[in-house]
């Protein structure tokens, strides 16, 4: 599985908007799961997809997806599949809203820590890194790639990790920065 974190400083955390833009960069938020979770023509097979949320009213959120063929989602509206989701969201429990798409309140340290304590390695995407070409295939395979939104991720967390990856000098949208780390994993065949 090729496991991802976006991280949303400012995304709703409630379902209750209407414009993209205005709910904290939904916009941004869609075309992510786009990116991270589809081809032309089909859904990848192999994506585990995590979304922290921490705009207003609700924060800490966590979204999740783990690709397979009953996510009921279309691309175009992709949206209305997040809001369900919001809507659902339980204070105590993680739930299954539907198949592979899961959403519980944690917070990001929380989900890094949880990954790592699994054997996982995190690691940022920074323009500051190592060179994602020269990193091994091993490493890469191990990898849970952490984005940040328009705004970054916040300095204190960029601190917190030891392992940083790097696609280029060129500062890419987070959702480019999804189709760059899968082709180069598609290329390697890793
Ligand atoms: C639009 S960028 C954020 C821009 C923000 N103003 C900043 O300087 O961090 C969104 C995210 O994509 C990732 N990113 C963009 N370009 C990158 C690059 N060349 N190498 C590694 N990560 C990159 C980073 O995780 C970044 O937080």
């Amino acid at each position: 599985m090729r496991e991802f974190i976006y991280y949303s400083k400012k995304a709703r955390t409630s379902g209750n908007w209407k414009d993209l833009k205005k709910a904290g960069r939904m916009d941004i938020v869609c075309n992510v799961i786009i990116q991270a979770l589809f081809i032309s023509n089909k859904m990848r097979e192999d994506v585990h997809l995590h979304l922290i949320f921490n705009g207003a009213p609700n924060p800490p959120m966590h979204l999740e997806f783990v690709s397979n063929k009953d996510i009921p989602i279309s691309k175009k509206d992709v949206a209305g599949l997040i809001k369900r989701m919001l809507y659902k969201c339980n204070e105590n429990r993680k739930i299954e809203v539907f198949p592979g798409c899961f959403i519980e309140k944690k917070s990001f340290a929380k989900l890094v820590k949880e990954l790592e304590d699994k054997g996982k390695e995190t690691c940022i995407l920074d323009t500051k890194g190592e060179d994602i070409r020269k990193v091994d295939d091993k490493k890469l395979n191990n990898c849970v790639f952490v984005i940040g939104d328009h705004e970054g991720l916040p300095r204190k967390e960029i601190k917190k990790f030891k392992n940083k990856v790097s696609i280029g000098k060129k500062i890419y949208f987070a959702s480019q920065t999804f189709i760059i780390i899968h082709n180069e994993l598609d290329l390697r065949g890793v």
